[in-house]
């Protein structure tokens, strides 16, 4: 049976607000470049759209991480599935997440990416589930939406894999 998907935030609200954070990133990397660091596969809808904000020069990396856990929750065990394809020694990092939950996945990746010498490292992130944060040293520098503890899916977001196409952000009524 199909599932019933309450939607959050519109296609209109996400596509308007991805536009002011790529505003505020132009800003921040004046003169500078940006290397956009994907993880796959959630943050593949954002980065994409961020990107096409963005007026500052990029290039683009992904990353893909599993962190065991069952369910809807991750366990803090992360492991890299796929790496980077280059170094990132010297380049402007920008990570870019679908949302930031227990904290546990990005809290790891940042102490990896760190390890290779990046000139700066920056977290962006669709959304924001502070509530739930059990890794509070991750500092988030752009979050498009803080949202409360709901389990939501849509614009990379999955339940299942199911959902992801799904272009504004819902939140499934189990
Ligand atoms: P964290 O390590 O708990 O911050 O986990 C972050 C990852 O858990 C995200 O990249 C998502 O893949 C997944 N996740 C957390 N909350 C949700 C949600 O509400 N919907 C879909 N996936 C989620
Ligand atoms: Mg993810």
């Amino acid at each position: 049976m199909a599932d019933k998907i309450r939607v959050l935030l519109t296609e209109e609200e996400v596509d308007q607000k991805i536009r002011e954070i790529a505003e505020e990133i132009n800003k921040a990397y004046e003169g500078q470049s940006v290397k956009l660091i994907c993880i796959l596969k959630g943050g593949v809808f954002f980065t994409c759209e961020l990107a096409k904000h963005l007026t500052v020069p990029v290039s683009m990396d992904f990353m893909s991480v599993s962190s065991y856990g069952s369910g809807t929750t991750s366990s803090g065990v992360v492991k890299i599935i796929k790496d980077l394809d280059e170094p990132i020694e010297g380049e402007n990092i920008l990570i870019c997440e679908d949302i930031i939950d227990t904290g546990r996945t990005l809290a790891y990746l940042i102490e990896v990416l760190k390890q290779r010498h990046p000139n700066s490292i920056h977290l962006c992130t669709l959304l924001n589930k502070p509530e739930r944060r059990v890794k509070k040293q991750v500092h988030v520098d752009y979050t498009c939406f803080t949202i409360p503890d709901q389990f939501v899916v849509g614009f990379g977001l999955d339940y299942d894999q199911k959902y992801r196409n799904l272009p504004y952000i819902g939140v499934v009524e189990l």
